[in-house]
């Protein structure tokens, strides 16, 4: 008989002496993850602008999609007879799902959540009201068939102040959880992740991450942040969330994509990120550089015949001009297109420094480098 695999195995190669950043390998079943990684999000089984042929040439390893639009469209069934979302949407790489009911309660201001779930209107026109059980979710997670999903969790705004409301979602997150794990009927080859909650509590972070690390489970995420605190109470609870977290086990921050935070939370620890910013920005005209960002919309680069970046190797870098994106940027397809190429590169080659410098034991000077280029020093 042979051993039977993990369907996640996560190693660590080196570990910077100076912060708690750490480089990975993630190996899952549709290949080996290099981490800290950043994931570029593909909502309902697209990445707007580009296919996933183009994704697997620039070397992405990995990719989210969102269980509520794909549980609505195409559905359950469409997804099961297609044989899971990898098949049906052509990428042989690896895919994580988030669970549904946060995209729900960012998105529509209707959205109840209760013991039983999340109750919200329907983006389908036929069913008015639905309700987004932890089972109904792993159902609908089991049939897209990504590597990684994501529990039901109950994410509440790190704006509201409402300790008691806190408290209950903290407990009601490890609830789900459990529920959850029940459902998950395709343990082999999925890896379920729970998810820490708490605000900007750090007691109930505290509570949250000790009741979760219980469970037996291949992978952990830091959620509920990012919603408009500030830089330091953001950072110190990733710091806090994480330093809770097993250490043997990959971290995950969701919703987190700005390159400062990305540089930042590598050094706490994370190992994975997502975020929608750098492809929902390519298709507002911005590009992506080391010092910030371009509104190609701009008149300034009318005449300005560099690249978005001149240090990228993308296709976009190697064959337009900031002058030219400017002049299509009102085409928004082939705008779109050239841009997302080059901000998914700048994600990528951003992580894939990152993760050099710390394999270089040089991640302190990249963190030095990186933050006199965002914030230069004024004369
Ligand atoms: N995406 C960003 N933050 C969160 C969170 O707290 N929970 C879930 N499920 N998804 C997220
Ligand atoms: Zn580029």
């Amino acid at each position: 008989m042979t051993a039977s695999i993990k369907p996640l195995n996560f190693t660590i190669c080196a570990e910077c002496k100076t912060s708690k950043a750490r480089v990975g390998k993630m190996e899952l079943p549709h290949g080996v993850v290099d981490t800290p990684v950043f994931m570029p999000v593909g909502t309902q089984g697209t990445l707007k602008g580009i296919l996933p042929e183009q994704l697997e040439k620039l070397d992405l390893q990995i990719m989210l999609a969102n269980t509520y639009h794909l549980g609505s469209k195409p559905g359950v069934d469409v997804l099961k007879k297609a044989g899971g979302l990898h098949k049906f949407m052509n990428w042989n790489k690896n895919l994580l799902t988030d669970s549904g009911g946060f995209q729900m309660v960012s998105l529509l201001k209707l959205a109840e959540i209760t013991e039983a779930g999340v109750k919200f209107e329907s983006l389908n026109e036929q069913k008015s009201e639905v309700m987004l059980t932890p089972e109904h979710s792993i159902e609908i997670q089991n049939a897209i068939g990504a590597d990684i999903i994501m529990q039901l969790d109950d994410v509440v705004k790190t704006t509201n102040p409402d300790k008691e409301r806190i408290e209950v979602s903290v407990h009601r997150t490890t609830r789900w959880l459990d529920r959850c794990l029940k459902a998950h009927n395709r343990q082999h080859d999925q890896s379920l992740f729970p998810i820490v909650q708490g605000t900007l509590y750090e007691d109930l972070r505290e509570v949250s991450a000790k009741d979760l690390i219980q469970r037996e489970v291949n992978g952990y995420a830091i959620g509920g942040l990012s919603g408009g605190e500030s830089k330091d109470d953001f950072w110190k609870m990733v710091f806090l969330s994480a330093k809770l977290l097993p250490k043997n086990k990959p971290r995950y921050l969701m919703g987190v994509g700005f390159a400062i935070d990305l540089v930042v939370c590598c050094a706490l620890g994370v190992d994975m990120f997502d975020c929608v910013f750098p492809t929902r920005t390519a298709r507002f005209g911005c590009g992506l550089i080391r010092s910030g960002q371009l509104n190609l919309r701009s008149s300034k680069y009318k005449k300005d015949f560099k690249p978005i970046d001149e240090d990228c190797d993308c296709s976009t870098c190697q064959n337009y001009t900031r002058a030219y994106l400017h002049c299509i940027v009102t085409n928004i397809p082939v705008a779109c297109h050239l841009l997302t190429i080059h901000n998914v590169s700048f994600q990528l080659r951003l992580m894939k420094d990152i993760r050099n410098s710390v394999s270089e034991n040089t991640f302190p000077e990249f963190v030095a480098d990186f933050m006199l280029k965002n914030y230069p020093k004024k004369d």
